[in-house]
């Protein structure tokens, strides 16, 4: 019984976070781990396509994060081992702390005034005020619910948007392909944290963003997958669109000729929004370690067919 952690970006935090919990536990790291049967558990973020094949005793596979499609686009990943992810308060409280300062940020049109001061030009301007605009939060799970609680506690309208009903929200969730229009058509800003499936690939496009009110802005720190980066250019370019803050791509890092680095309505930040805490969430992994061991159910178990 061990544990595989496999993450191109360094095991090291990992293993110190897991060991604190769990003293015991064998852990090993990919691609050093030689006796691949002893392998029980695999902990995971973008893994080569096809290796899970080589570990014939794995009982779990977990997400290092709260996203999972990295996973779910592996078409070798064994079909009988269940598949977890994270679910963490920092990860939601980091998102939302994100969102709040995108949304102030473009409300309070920061970057003008930057642009302005390397130019030492002294021009006021106007502003929106947090009681006058209406949040649209696209993707109202445990990220996304906690992203609009915070947003209403400064003062914003938000309304949520998702694929099912949802209970005990304190603000109106529309649901489904049937209420979208009604959603986007109050949305002076849209926030993306949708969970990244076939249904929501491209879900950010044309359609959506004529739906949205003149000036809206789109925020999208969910998956680059979600948009549809040329309905954005032309929105944008249209004046229809006030601008986007992006922190996810399709292609990471983002290729240095993309357009969207010099765009002047664009804000892009290197997929930050939420960063996984190893020292966080290692009591939660090492808690489904021991679940798996013993066959009792796990926490955070994924739906491969919803995708989350
Ligand atoms: C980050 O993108 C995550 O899925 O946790």
């Amino acid at each position: 019984m061990a544990i595989v952690i496999i993450n191109p970006k360094g095991v090291e935090p990992w293993i110190d976070a897991l060991k604190q919990v769990d003293s015991s536990i064998d852990i090993r790291t990919f691609p050093n781990d030689t006796s691949r049967e002893d392998i029980t558990f695999a902990l995971t973020w973008r893994h080569p396509y096809g290796i899970f094949k080589d570990y014939p005793n794995l009982k779990c596979i977990s997400s290092m994060g709260a996203g999972v499609d990295h996973l779910l686009r592996d078409e070798e990943l064994p079909h009988h081992v269940p598949i977890t992810r994270l679910v963490d308060p920092y990860l939601a409280q980091d998102m939302a702390e994100f969102a709040l300062a995108l949304v102030m940020n473009h409300l309070r049109d920061l970057n003008a005034f930057k642009l302005k001061q390397i130019q030492s030009i002294w021009k006021p301007a106007g502003y929106q005020r947090i009681k006058d605009v209406t949040i649209g939060v696209m993707g109202v799970g445990a990220i996304g619910s906690r992203v609009a609680g915070e947003l209403m506690k400064s003062g914003f309208k938000v309304i949520g948007w998702a694929r099912s009903p949802k209970e005990d929200e304190k603000f109106s969730v529309y649901v489904g392909v049937r209420e979208i229009a009604d959603f986007l058509q109050q949305a002076q800003i849209l926030i993306c944290i949708l969970p990244l499936t076939p249904q929501t690939k491209r879900i950010l496009n044309k359609d959506v963003f004529k739906l949205l009110p003149k000036d809206a802005y789109i925020i999208n720190v969910g998956r680059g997958e979600h948009l549809a980066e040329e309905d954005l250019l032309e929105f944008i370019s249209q004046g229809h669109l006030s601008g986007a803050a992006l922190d996810v791509f399709t292609e990471e890092p983002l290729p240095a000729l993309s357009s969207l680095w010099k765009h002047p309505r664009i804000n892009i930040t290197p997929h930050i929004a939420s960063l996984t805490d190893p020292q966080s969430v290692a009591p939660q992994i090492v808690e489904n370690y021991h679940r798996a061991m013993e066959g009792r159910p796990l926490l955070n178990l994924v739906s491969r067919e919803r995708g989350y």
